[in-house]
């Protein structure tokens, strides 16, 4: 079944961890199981790579809360259609590049990252499904 997604690159005004992104999680716990996303937010001091994917509906809804939420400055955003969801039943998966970012440092993508632009969403996404499989295996699927 074809599902929307939105992946977008923003900068963080405070420092992520831990307060904002337990603040995140929260609001993630709260909205999205509902809203029917399903999401990773990859994160750093410097950046805030998030992937949704749901509904069109659900996810524009979401994304004019994400506009407005001044811990975070919105760089750019990629959105698509998909012929199905990539992240299983994860509500939302969490990779912390500064603290748990060993396979991710080493990658040349993550290396390229001051130069990321919305063409290269396909490969970013993917980078995010892989790092999420390894660290959620039960919501992917195994
Ligand atoms: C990087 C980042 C990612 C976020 N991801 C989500 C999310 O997936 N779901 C969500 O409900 N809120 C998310 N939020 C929080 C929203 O921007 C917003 O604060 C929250 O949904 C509450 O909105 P409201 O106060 O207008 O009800 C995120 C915020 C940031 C900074």
């Amino acid at each position: 079944m074809s599902v929307n997604w939105i992946l977008y690159l923003s900068r963080p005004t405070t420092t992520p961890w831990p307060a904002t992104v337990l603040d995140i999680a929260r609001a993630c716990e709260r909205a999205n199981p509902a809203a029917g996303l399903t999401g990773a937010l990859l994160f750093s001091n410097e950046l805030y790579l998030q992937y949704l994917e749901g509904t069109g509906p659900a996810l524009e809804a979401l994304w004019a809360r994400l506009a407005r939420d001044d811990r975070h400055e919105i760089v750019w955003r990629a959105t698509g259609i998909g012929t199905g969801r990539r992240l299983g039943s994860l509500v939302m998966g969490y990779l912390d590049a500064d603290r748990e970012g060993a396979p991710l440092r080493d990658h040349p993508l993550w290396r390229a990252r001051a130069d990321w632009t919305p063409d290269q969403a396909e490969p970013l996404i993917a980078l995010m499904v892989d790092l999420a499989r390894d660290k959620y295996p039960s919501s992917l699927g195994g």
